[in-house]
């Protein structure tokens, strides 16, 4: 039995990048009888970006709302806000003391967003911290992310690494899995898609909001008659991920035909979106219309998920000599 986990932060409505990245692998490992699943909300990680409380309480419910619209199933599975299980802030603590400060200050992410951010807090250079203790407090064995994140796993695998070296095999070092076919899903605009960038599809909209960041995708200003090159265009790059052989097959003649324009291909994919998602849609919107429902779930979540983590705490506190 594997026990997969992952965590997607409340900073907004989880848009197609996070859905194919990270919440559809995740659950199409946790379909797999063989494994069982912890889901969580990193609603503490997205306090590094976030101070409003309507925001962070309404984006918790968003990215709840997404997983349990997409077939998450409660009961095989471990559902939970990270914030319900304050075991994890004591585990980052210990964690902390076996992270060497150039790991943190070389990090990728926190370079690219202390570069950006209107301020630059502590939370956001000890952020890995926090996720390794969100791994390793569950005993993870698999973590499904985005390839963005491979960088943050590892940095999990070299602290859990650390502690065991000094401590004997106290946590269990996860496996990052990467799916290999999504990687990193293009935003409208051709650079990774992220909630930061504002670049993002978002296909729990309605359809007039979704064609509107549909007819936003940027492309070159071939007129309709030229040949295209499928290989460079944003459009064909998400209808590529949503279409099947067939229909991939049939979009990439057209573009190299000529005579076929980007609008085109753009109504292409705004209907295949709204086709392949149009469950999701109704599913998800019924949930955000009954926020007592998601809380009960998470309820339910949160008590499996503090019974798993005081197990491991223990281990950890008797192993540092803090019992
Ligand atoms: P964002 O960049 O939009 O803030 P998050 O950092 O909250 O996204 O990511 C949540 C999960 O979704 C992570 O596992 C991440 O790797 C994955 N993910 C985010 N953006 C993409 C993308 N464009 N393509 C593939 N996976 C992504
Ligand atoms: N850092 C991840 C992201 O931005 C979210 C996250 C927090 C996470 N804790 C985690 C992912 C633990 C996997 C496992 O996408």
């Amino acid at each position: 039995m594997a026990r997969i986990l992952t965590g997607i932060q409340a900073t907004g409505t989880p848009h197609l990048g996070n859905i194919l990245g990270a919440l559809v692998p995740g659950l199409n490992l946790a379909a797999d009888e063989h494994n069982e699943a912890f889901f969580f909300i990193a609603n503490l990680h997205s306090l590094t970006a976030l101070n409003d409380p309507d925001i962070v309480r309404h984006n918790t419910y968003s990215v709840a709302a997404a997983w349990l619209a997409f077939g998450l199933d409660t009961k095989k599975n471990t559902f939970y806000r990270q914030s319900d299980v304050p075991e994890v802030c004591e585990l980052m603590w210990y964690l902390n003391c076996f992270t060497p400060f150039p790991m943190l200050a070389n990090a990728h992410s926190f370079k690219d967003k202390s570069e950006t951010a209107a301020s630059v807090n502590a939370g956001l250079f000890t952020y890995p911290v926090l996720m390794a203790g969100d791994i390793l407090l569950y005993d993870a064995d698999q973590v499904p992310v985005g390839k963005d994140q491979r960088q943050h796993l590892e940095m999990t695998r070299d602290i859990a690494g650390s502690f065991n070296h000094q401590y004997g095999d106290v946590l269990v070092v996860p496996e990052g899995s990467y799916d290999e076919r999504v990687m990193i899903v293009p935003g409208t605009d051709g650079r990774k898609m992220s909630k930061s960038y504002h670049n993002y599809i978002n296909i729990f909209l309605e359809e007039k909001a979704l064609k509107k960041q549909v007819m936003s995708i940027v492309t070159d200003s071939l007129p309709l008659e030229a040949p295209k090159d499928p290989d460079t265009c944003n459009v064909f790059a998400l209808y590529k991920l949503l279409g099947s052989t067939d229909q991939v097959a049939d979009m990439r003649a057209k573009y190299v035909a000529g005579g076929f324009g980007y609008g085109h291909a753009k109504t292409a994919l705004l209907e295949i979106l709204i086709e392949t998602y149009a469950e999701q849609r109704a599913a998800y919107n019924s949930w955000m219309n009954d926020l007592g429902a998601l809380d009960a779930e998470l309820a339910i979540g949160a008590e499996k998920a503090r019974l798993v983590g005081a197990e491991t705490l223990g281990r950890v506190r008797g192993a540092l000599g803090l019992d």
